[in-house]
């Protein structure tokens, strides 16, 4: 007879030690006082590791050996677990062990800056805004209708070839925008008017990537519908641009030019500020670097989005904002602006 029945059994023994195990690894400790709380518990003198010892006394002598081991190994079992949970409490004495001085003040992390593109934009957009622009935006994906059909471009117009498009395998109606002026044909389909707004946003085409040519890059579409617009309006207002944005000093000049969306149609330069117009390789030894497109809408573009040519006219101007920021900060190579060089970027940065 032995002086504890269930420890005559020894699964019996083995199924009770399990059972603490699991106990024991439910047990939620989560600072230095709850491991306290768990050493006293399990490892104090009347803890429950001392107390399972103590019945070895009443194991009878030919179970003794292997009771033995079972509880040893339980023991080493509580005592492990203890360990590892101190040392991820006592953290006072890892820092000391690796060095480090917790009452120093901590580590001031590096401020982020805008992207020069943004901050560029913004500024574009806050000029225009003084005018009267408000900001409209369209998606990046855009249909055959918005990007050309509507903008004077059917299907076999040449000037399709203008802009080598990345068109989307799902849909042939579907391509990525190759410019803002999609956005026009979205706002003045919604048929509200006068109609005084800026398109900001990314445009995508097809190009071989060098200093001066990206397969995408950002551009601000203009347009102003209202009655009696003239040339002379559209005029006066890139003058007022590129002043707010570049100074007095710089000289502005029209050229005449075509795009289908617009008639008449022109190119603005403006005196290059690289060189100061004594001739670089940014302005192609001319000292003149075109910023932008514009002209008069068309009257089909008009017709296209049910605006009656006869009462409403407009103007509308496209730039791009990767060579206003290179103008506007000097640089020289379109893919900085795509690399994220951060000692590139870090050089804009702005108070936030
Ligand atoms: N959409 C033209 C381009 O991406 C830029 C442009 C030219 C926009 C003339 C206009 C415009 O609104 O009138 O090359």
């Amino acid at each position: 007879m032995c002086a504890l029945d269930y420890l005559c059994l020894m699964d019996q023994l083995i199924k009770e030690l399990n059972q603490y195990k699991s106990e024991i690894a439910a047990e939620k400790v989560t600072d230095k006082i709850t491991l306290e709380a768990f050493r006293i518990k399990y490892l104090g003198t009347k803890g429950l590791v001392k107390s399972s010892m103590a019945l070895m006394k009443t194991v009878d002598a030919d179970k003794k050996r292997e009771a033995g081991q079972l509880l040893n190994e339980f023991k080493v079992f509580v005592e492990t677990f203890f360990e590892n949970l101190k040392t991820t409490f006592d953290t006072d004495n890892n820092n000391q062990q690796k060095g480090l001085d917790t009452t120093l003040p901590g580590y001031i992390l590096p401020k982020g800056g805008r992207h020069p593109i943004g901050l560029v934009q913004d500024d574009i957009l806050e000029i225009f805004g003084r005018l009267g622009f408000a900001v409209a935006e369209g998606p990046e994906i855009e249909d055959d209708w918005h990007n050309f059909t509507a903008l004077n471009l059917p299907d076999d117009h040449p000037a399709r070839d203008m802009q080598d498009t990345f068109y989307i395998n799902k849909n042939p109606d579907w391509l990525l925008r190759t410019h803002t002026s999609s956005v026009q044909i979205r706002e003045m389909e919604k048929g509200i008017l006068p109609l005084r707004i800026v398109c900001p946003g990314r445009v995508y085409r097809n190009e071989t990537i060098s200093a001066r040519a990206h397969c995408f890059f950002n551009q601000v579409e203009g347009l102003y519908i209202d009655e009696k617009v003239s040339f002379a309006d559209l005029k006066q207002t890139l003058y007022f641009f590129v002043k707010e944005m570049f100074g007095d000093d710089v000289k502005v000049r029209f050229r005449p030019s075509y795009f289908p969306f617009t008639e008449p149609s022109a190119e603005m330069d403006i005196s290059c500020l690289i060189c100061k117009g004594k001739g670089c390789n940014v302005c192609k030894k001319t000292g003149w670097v075109e910023i932008l497109g514009c002209g008069m809408v068309h009257p089909n573009v008009l017709a296209n989005c049910n605006i009656d040519a006869e009462k409403y006219s407009g103007f509308a101007f496209g730039l791009g904002v990767e060579r206003i920021t290179m103008l506007k900060y000097g640089v020289k190579d379109l893919r900085l602006f795509s690399e994220n060089d951060i000692r590139f970027l870090q050089q804009f940065k702005s108070a936030l």
